[in-house]
């Protein structure tokens, strides 16, 4: 019912007027996005930066259907890439980018068209001494998105990737890319996604976390553990402690304005801490359609504008 309420407003462009004009959204959406602007989310990158903390910056935009979106797209990381260049970020900035938003899901050669897309954005964060994670979307298209990221990695080695920690697939996937150079990043996973392939409760998704956190945080990669819940990064410690890893070959990661302060707290006892940077005029539906996606993002949203802990 919720569910259905949220994504017929994600649809509704009378509502998503009357959200983007009320007072209240503004500051919500500041709350959560850098700005609409490339200039905007570039300030927002040096203001983190300057403060200890490491960056990746999201355009926001999903779901491209046209192939002139998909390269306006790559267009639009190509002059991230060089404005960070420019503003000598790059040690401290790195990008997200969604294959679905560079056209993983046109008909006919949509991977081919992602994957060449990927090409020239990971050519143009290497050239500007940087590096490029690719997110991770709803369980349709975790091996399209694994085997795109198998061939970007033959030039690109440094590609990160994301597992979602709550498919019963990933402890599997953490193995095969736990290995010397490989970039990961553990999340619990965003999407409503059916029992067949998912687990479903709280309990079991935090149990798997744990599961692949100790392959990832066991292996010779680079674990990049994203998460805002206090245990898991308590477990994180721990873990590192126990198996003798350095403070620089893993890292934390939350999202931009989600618990500021332990992101603050992590960097300031010496951790690396990756603020991943939303930034763009498709926000509305990123706001609404995560919320829509699994209503405990609801709540996550609505707590995070009462508590900055
Ligand atoms: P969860 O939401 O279960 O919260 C656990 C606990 O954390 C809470 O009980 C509370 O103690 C604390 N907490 C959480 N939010 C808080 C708040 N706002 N204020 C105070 N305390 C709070 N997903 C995906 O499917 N694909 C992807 O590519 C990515 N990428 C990504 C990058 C980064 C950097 C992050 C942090 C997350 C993602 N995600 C993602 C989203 C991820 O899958 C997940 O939906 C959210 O991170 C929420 O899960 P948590 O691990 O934070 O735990």
């Amino acid at each position: 019912m919720l569910r259905r309420l949220l994504l017929s407003m994600s649809r509704s462009e009378r509502i998503r007027h009357l959200v983007e004009t009320a007072p209240v959204s503004r500051s919500v959406v500041a709350r959560f996005v850098a700005g609409v602007s490339a200039e905007e989310a570039v300030a927002a990158t040096r203001e983190l930066v300057e403060a200890g903390l490491l960056v990746s910056l999201d355009r926001l935009g999903e779901d491209t259907l046209d192939l002139r979106q998909a390269t306006d797209t790559r267009d639009a990381y190509l002059r991230m890439l060089q404005l960070l260049g420019d503003e000598g970020l790059t040690s401290g900035a790195e990008v997200s980018v969604k294959l679905s938003a560079v056209g993983q899901a046109l008909p006919g050669d949509g991977e081919k068209v992602a994957l060449e897309n990927a090409q020239a954005i990971c050519a143009a964060a290497r050239a500007a001494g940087t590096t490029v994670t690719l997110d991770m979307e709803d369980h349709t298209t975790t091996d399209s998105t694994l085997a795109i990221l198998g061939k970007l990695r033959a030039d690109f080695p440094e590609t990160g990737a994301v597992l979602q920690a709550y498919l019963h697939r990933t402890e599997a996937d953490c193995r095969d890319l736990a290995h010397a150079g490989s970039r990961v990043r553990l999340c619990k996973g965003a999407y409503k996604e059916p029992e067949s392939v998912a687990f479903q409760g709280k309990p079991d998704v935090d149990k798997a976390y744990v599961r692949a956190l100790k392959v990832l945080m066991g292996g010779e990669g680079y674990p990049m553990v994203a998460t805002h819940d206090p245990r898991l990064v308590a477990i994180t410690e721990d873990l590192a402690r126990r198996l003798g890893r350095a403070p620089d070959s893993y890292e934390f990661q939350m999202l931009y304005g989600i618990r500021p302060n332990e992101q603050q707290r992590l960097a300031s006892q010496g951790y690396q801490m990756r603020v991943y940077v939303p930034y763009g005029d498709e926000w509305y539906g990123y706001l609404v359609r995560r919320m829509a996606e699994r209503p405990a993002n609801l709540a996550f949203f609505l707590r995070s504008v009462a508590t900055k802990g």
